[in-house]
């Protein structure tokens, strides 16, 4: 196996216990993996040497939640939100017709599209969601598509009850026992995840647990979307499950941030949510202080959240949410795969994937000091350049 020495880093996030960020430092890779990172003066030899010119090196985002598998878009939807009309759950069913309508070659060239656009951005582990076809036919090719792109899909069957076919709202108990049953089969063996959407408008906390009963039971880990929009009884559930995540999490009471801190249950925020619905950030300051484990993900979708930046929500994350830029980067780094259950990615540490972002500033605080400047200049997926 081949390794090659990489100097001329600024700054290293490692995250690694000894010394999470260091300066002046070079990391060796090994095949697809990191075999040594270490001051620069103590690297070993080496095949081969690439130089990064004084660049900084983290860790490739890990994007534990974004929905891509879509037709259509809704930037109107999006400006009238700008002038004051609020965000609801419903505008999904908006993307369910024309996601539905487009055939599997549109579906697939929009998510590698999607995808080569997070990979520009340094994102090199992300997590698909299906959610916008909500028929067993759409809902399964959906993930096959998705499936085509990463190993971590989830079948969110339970995003919204679609309307009837005339048009009538839909039936919720009806729908909910299409999505654990003749849904969840044809979906199950493209996914790895379940998911719901507790919210008004959306599913309660029972429906939740009956979709998130019936996934375990077919193998299927469970995460939520809950307490987006209100106060609500998701984040609580998600806990007493001991689900892997919980996603949103912007409307916490003060029972909500105890269980989450007891149970280990990752928190996800998705600042992209809150700056395209105008709504209130969530306090990552007060889940950090109380002990939760915290990552920030894109939410990419094109409803709530049409971004696929994590240099965004990390800018985002240290402005309006109370986060160091440390803290941000390691939300979006090794926090986005704790909420994936992956000790493989997320971290720059011997033995973990060599997936590494090479940024075109000396330190991961340009990420929030500069905002809105394509700072990534290399995306680096199992040891190779791949932007
Ligand atoms: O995570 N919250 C539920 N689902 C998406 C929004 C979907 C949409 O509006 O199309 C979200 O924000
Ligand atoms: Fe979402």
């Amino acid at each position: 196996m081949s390794s090659t020495l990489v100097t001329g880093i600024a700054e290293l996030v490692t995250w690694d216990d000894e010394q999470p960020v260091r300066t002046d430092a070079a990391l060796v890779v090994e095949g697809d993996r990191i075999a040594w990172t270490g001051p620069a003066h103590a690297a070993p030899a080496t095949d081969t040497a690439v130089d990064v010119g004084g660049r900084a090196v983290l860790p490739g985002w890990v994007d534990s939640h974004s929905h891509l598998v879509f037709a259509g878009d809704r930037a109107a939807e999006f400006e009238a939100r700008m002038t004051g009309t609020p965000y609801a759950a419903g505008g999904i069913r908006t993307t369910v017709a024309a996601t539905r309508a487009a055939t599997d070659e549109q579906l697939t060239s929009r998510v590698a599209a999607l995808v080569a656009e997070m990979r520009r951005q340094g994102t090199t582990t992300v997590e698909i969601k299906s959610g916008y076809g909500l028929t067993v036919r759409d809902e399964a090719r959906s993930l096959a598509i998705a499936r085509q792109f990463t190993q971590e899909t989830t079948f969110l069957g339970a995003h919204v009850v679609p309307a009837g076919p005339d048009g009538s709202p839909g039936d919720p108990a009806a729908y909910v026992e299409l999505v654990t049953g003749p849904m969840l089969a044809a979906a199950a063996p493209h996914a790895r995840w379940i998911d719901a959407f507790c919210e008004e408008g959306a599913f309660d906390a029972d429906q939740a647990r009956a979709v998130l009963a019936a996934g375990a039971a077919v193998g299927l880990r469970g995460r939520l979307h809950a307490n987006q929009l209100t106060y609500g009884d998701g984040v609580l559930l998600a806990c007493e499950l001991g689900l892997t995540a919980v996603d949103h999490c912007t409307y916490l009471t003060d029972a909500d941030v105890a269980a989450l801190a007891d149970s280990g249950t990752v928190a996800t925020l998705l600042p992209g949510v809150e700056f395209s619905t105008r709504q209130p950030y969530p306090d990552a300051r007060r889940l950090l202080d109380a002990g939760v484990r915290v990552a920030l993900a894109s939410d990419c979708n094109p409803g709530s959240s049409f971004t696929s930046s994590l240099p965004f929500c990390v800018a985002l994350a240290v402005r309006e949410m109370g986060m160091t830029p440390a803290e941000a980067v390691h939300a979006a780094t090794a926090g986005g795969a704790d909420a994936l259950d992956r000790d493989d990615v997320g971290r720059l540490t011997v033995g973990a994937r060599a997936d590494l972002v090479v940024l075109d500033a000396p330190s991961h605080r340009h990420l929030a000091y500069r905002p809105g400047v394509p700072l990534v200049s290399a995306t680096w997926v199992g040891g190779r350049p791949v932007t």
